[in-house]
């Protein structure tokens, strides 16, 4: 594999800050984005994870202990990219989770779980890491296959990512005078902490696999590519929208979970 030295590359000289960057999707991205030459700032709730990553990428890594759904934690993440590395550039506002349940068992708060992380804590990563973009920048948004596909089972989730998608379009319309563009990710099925029980279940996955035409799940990396290039400034014209990387998934159906859960459990 070639070395990309840190100043060269797509992201020489940014400074990023990575929400939900000690795993999956985040931490890929994050990876990637000093592999390109940018210093990142990774914010998490998973401290170990994030004093791992931190070894791992060395000078061009701080970390911030942040839940996303906690102002003080978010304005505070951005502001170490500031205090640490002299501005910000890229956001990437991708911490995320989900639990099935069906509408009629729906637990309220568990519902408000959700929608608080996935969609107040990326308004949150928006509104703290544009405030410090003095010279423009690049939001990215991980929102899903699922903020145009539902799936059974998924309505705080699918909900969520579809109030994602167009949160990124009125970010991109408050933002774009400032220089600012902002764009989402709709990732479809990728093997992380997030999707590892669904491994547990053969029949789950190959739901999935049958469902997209390229006939398997993804790679962390294979998203974090995306990414690299929204954040970058080779998508300079790219603004306001959904962009799906799910091997072709959306043409398809979402695959039955609560079938195939129950079914296995019974
Ligand atoms: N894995 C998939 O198939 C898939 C598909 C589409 C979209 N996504 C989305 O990708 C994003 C990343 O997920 P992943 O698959 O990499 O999962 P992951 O579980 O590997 O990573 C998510 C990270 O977010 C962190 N996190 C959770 N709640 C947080 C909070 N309140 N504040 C800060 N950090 C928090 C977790 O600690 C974890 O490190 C999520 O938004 C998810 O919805 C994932």
């Amino acid at each position: 594999m070639s070395e990309v030295a840190v100043g060269a590359g797509r992201l020489a000289g940014k400074v990023a800050v990575v929400t939900g960057g000690a795993s999956g999707i985040g931490r890929a991205a994050a990876r990637r984005f000093v592999a390109e030459g940018a210093r990142v700032v990774v914010g998490d709730l998973d401290e170990p994870g994030l004093e791992a990553l931190a070894a791992e990428l060395g000078e061009a890594c701080a970390t911030s202990r942040c839940d996303v759904t906690v102002e003080a934690d978010v304005e505070r993440l951005a502001r170490v990219a500031v205090d640490r590395f002299g501005g910000l550039d890229i956001a990437f506002a991708n911490a995320g989770i989900g639990t099935p349940q069906r509408i009629v068992d729906a637990d309220p708060d568990q519902w408000n779980r959700v929608l608080d992380v996935n969609l107040l804590g990326v308004m949150l990563t928006i509104k703290h890491a544009a405030r410090l973009m003095d010279g423009g920048g690049s939001i990215v948004v991980t929102a899903s296959l699922n903020a145009v596909q539902p799936g059974a089972g998924m309505g705080a989730y699918c909900a969520s990512k579809a109030g994602v998608a167009m949160l990124v379009q009125v970010a991109a319309l408050e933002l774009g005078p400032a220089g600012i563009r902002v764009n989402a990710i709709g990732p479809g099925f990728v093997r992380t902490a997030l999707t590892e029980g669904a491994f547990l279940l053969p029949a789950l996955v190959e739901g999935y696999e049958e469902n997209t035409p390229v006939g398997r799940h993804a790679a962390p990396e294979e998203i974090a590519g995306l990414v690299v290039y929204l954040a970058s400034d080779e998508a300079s014209f790219v603004s306001g929208s959904l962009h799906l990387i799910d091997g072709g998934a959306h043409t398809q159906r979402y695959p039955d979970i609560l079938g195939i859960l129950d079914a296995s459990a019974g």
